[in-house]
């Protein structure tokens, strides 16, 4: 196969808008925005340069410098002037920290030189540096600066220049002196280009047709607002399109009910197929029992449960247990863990729940398809101590998922391969709790305790809570409870809520006062066409809170941060851990080969700022045209580049094994990947340098575009266990090895 990959120089020399220059270099400079390759002044890119060799050695030089760090040049005011400005994200539960619209949180450190007396400029005592989006307004002050190193505190516009201007002294609150140095933040750099010049054959009309495509497809719904490309609209997947189809009627598909399993319990599980209408379509879908979610299953923690699972579907498929520590004969992988359960099989689960919190199920074969169509349930492990959780008044497990449909309905999914392969499948409805509109009804002064699963196959929400009648009005705090397998060693007090596709995270809010509020989504998502992010705000529910004051006044415990002196004991035993060198690495990135010339060129003109997430399916036309046909995602073992299956890792129960994971600012594509572990339990130690200082155990981790994150891995169940991204398509492409762990 002919492999395509870019070349990591390709970026910086993109990037270079004063190439004698090079800031980065000034001494003192994090490892982050120092040393990075001199910019060459090639040329923006040529379809030549593309077809460079896969560079040797895996680690990426940098990771993503050019994300992370802001150079500052100087103006004819500002003489040898130059400066380096890093970007780190200051501290939040998740893989990434936004505020509640979605926006990007970034602490900012200067680091300057050789700025000359401001005496000599005129009468001017100080520099002071300033922060403002592309418009100019607001010019916000970010405090006096000086040669060496200046903490400059946060920003989180969308696209913003940093100024430092000579002023009459550090206190002015409005910049009126001299520029003496400017830069512009990473995501400024994505503009709209000329596309004639840059992508022809994603302009070019007619639309050229790809020779490979199958005809039998209908070009899916487009993202409302953003244009696309003319050459674009030929594009079709490689393969042919796939709805599932059931000669007679199917059962309307019910709301979830909830099954309470006592120790050694049984359920019996089937999936098979359902009618649901959405929105005015009458689509057939599948459901678990009949049920959208599928059954609640409650439990107590220690115990052990039997399924009895039946396959209803025309598909081959299995449970998977996600997030629970079971034996591996049941982790229902097929071709890892079992065979496969055919069309009319079963098979029997045996599910022991050794940690307390929410866990879910679904397919692990052709999972972009079936859970999608519906095959997803919740797990509700009670913890075995009372006081676990603080005292609430309703706890609420909701399953946040999106579906893609078109006027006609389901648009179909890829027969021989996933579609959709670049970014996943953006749905462009949101089913919460299987619901277009979800609706929860408390008392003034009720708390909330919300267990949220992500079981989208590719987006990451960013949720909050806020009054209806006043969209503006500030979110309600959030507090942050728990994640994946248990608590956080500390509650604390948050705006939003990111979980990529599923995380986990377990929430309380205090509902104080009468009204009405929205469970929304908001996102900064990228008009790819036109350069700019574009703001998406969904209501996923409703949250009536009447009248009348709540029967049991939980209040002061939800103001009480606790520390939870159980989980920072049993994180204690690894914390000697922490600090030592990695013993494994892995890098995320993408092999392309043989897509639509307008796909391949249109990909180019945004090359140069991928967003830390991609929050939102803008692309739909060209990303519904990518399939495996020219789509592979890469796991590769930085040691020994072996790829995806090819990685062999073992270790014994016991290791605790520390993994550095880069995911590839340079591939063809870049863009977020949720890891999943199967069976163990994970800590998320650092990103891009920075300490984790708030742990929770995790089996799922967001790693943002060019981030690097090490975490620390407890192996403590034997078997075969998968690790993989956990977007659907992206597993479908491959991007998934076995970790063996023998046992003692
Ligand atoms: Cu949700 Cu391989 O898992
Ligand atoms: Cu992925």
């Amino acid at each position: 196969m002919h492999r395509r990959r870019f070349h990591p120089a390709l970026t910086v020399a993109a990037l270079a808008t004063c190439p004698a220059l090079l800031p980065a270099q000034i001494a003192g400079v994090p490892d982050l925005c120092s040393d990075r390759p001199p910019a060459t002044g090639a040329p923006l890119f040529s379809l030549d340069t593309r077809q460079q060799p896969s560079r040797a050695g895996s680690r990426p030089e940098r990771p993503a410098s050019d994300l992370s760090c802001i150079d500052l040049f100087s103006t004819g005011a500002g003489g040898e002037a130059t400066g380096v400005i890093t970007l780190t994200r200051p501290w939040s539960p998740f893989g990434v920290t936004v505020t509640p619209e979605g926006r990007h949180r970034h602490d900012l450190t200067a680091w300057i030189s050789d700025l000359p007396d401001p005496t000599t400029l005129g009468d001017y005592q100080a520099y002071v540096a300033w922060a403002t989006p592309l418009v100019l307004d607001p010019v916000v002050k970010l405090g006096q600066v000086q040669n060496g190193e200046n903490a400059l505190g946060e920003v989180a516009f969308n696209k913003y220049m940093v100024l430092v201007t000579a002023e009459a002294s550090g206190d002015v609150t409005e910049r009126t002196g001299p520029l003496v140095l400017r830069g512009r933040s990473p995501s400024s750099r994505m503009e709209a280009h000329d596309l004639m010049a840059l992508a022809p054959a994603a302009e070019a009309r007619p639309a050229i047709p790809d020779p490979f495509a199958s005809p039998l497809w209908e070009v899916p719904p487009r993202y409302e607002g953003v244009p696309m490309l003319p050459g674009i609209m030929a594009a079709r997947p490689r393969v042919s399109p796939l709805l599932p189809t059931v000669d007679t009627p199917a059962p309307l598909a019910e709301p979830r009910q909830i099954v309470e399993l006592p120790d050694g319990g049984t359920l019996d599980l089937f999936a098979g197929f359902v009618r649901r209408r959405i929105q005015g379509r009458d689509v057939t879908m599948f459901a678990f029992n009949g049920q959208h979610p599928g059954p609640l299953i409650k439990v107590d923690q220690g115990s052990t449960i039997f399924v009895n699972f039946s396959n209803d579907t025309p598909f081959p498929t299995a449970v998977h247990w996600h997030g629970v520590r079971l034996e591996n004969r049941f982790d229902g992988v097929p071709g890892v863990t079992q065979d496969p359960v055919k069309p009319g099989e079963t098979f029997r689960y045996q599910v022991h729940f050794r940690d307390a919190g929410i866990y879910w199920y679904h397919p692990h074969h052709r999972e972009d398809v079936q859970q999608e169509l519906g095959l997803s349930g919740n797990m509700l492990v009670e913890p075995i101590s009372e006081a676990y959780y603080s005292p609430v008044n309703r706890e609420e497990v909701v399953m946040l998922d999106d579906i893609l449909l078109s006027e006609a309905g389901l648009v179909p999914f890829g027969a021989e391969s996933s579609n959709y392969m670049l970014m996943g499948r953006f749905g462009n409805v949101f089913l919460t709790n299987g619901e277009p509109e979800y609706s929860l009804e408390v008392d003034a002064g009720d708390v909330v305790r919300f267990h949220f699963t992500n079981a989208s196959n590719t987006r990451t929400f960013n949720l909050s809570f806020r009054p209806m009648a006043d969209p503006s009005a500030s979110p309600l705090p959030i507090k942050i409870v728990g994640s994946d397998v248990g608590k956080f060693e500390r509650e604390a007090v948050v705006e939003s809520v990111v979980l990529a596709p599923a995380e986990r995270y377990v929430v309380e809010v205090l509902f104080d006062e009468a009204g009405a509020y929205a469970l929304l989504n908001h996102v900064q998502g990228i008009n790819h066409r036109m350069g700019v992010f574009r703001e998406e705000v969904s209501t996923l529910g409703a949250v009536a809170v009447s009248g009348v004051r709540t029967s049991a006044d939980h209040s002061h415990a939800f103001e009480t941060l606790r520390t939870n002196a159980d989980v920072v004991a049993d994180i204690d035993q690894y914390r000697d851990e922490f600090d030592r060198s990695p013993d494994r690495e892995l890098v995320l990135t993408l092999e392309v080969d043989g897509l639509p010339i307008a796909i391949e060129q249109s990909m180019l003109y945004d090359w140069i700022y991928f967003n830390p997430v991609e929050w939102t399916g803008t692309m739909p036309v060209m990303n519904w045209a990518t399939s495996g046909a020219g789509v592979e995602w890469i796991l590769r073992d930085a040691e020994t580049d072996d790829e995806n299956m090819d990685i062999s890792w073992s270790f014994r129960v016991g290791d605790i094994v520390k993994i550095r994971i880069h995911n590839d600012r340079g591939a063809f594509h870049a863009m977020q990947h949720p890891l999943h572990i199967h069976g163990q339990r994970f800590l998320v130690l650092e990103q891009n340098g920075v300490r984790n200082t708030n742990l929770v155990w995790k089996d799922t981790v967001l790693l943002p575009t060019g981030s690097t994150t090490d975490i620390l891995l407890e192996l403590s169940n034997p078997g075969r266990w998968m690790v993989h991204c956990h977007i659907a398509e992206h597993l479908e492409s491959g991007m998934k090895f076995v970790l063996d762990v023998e046992g003692n």
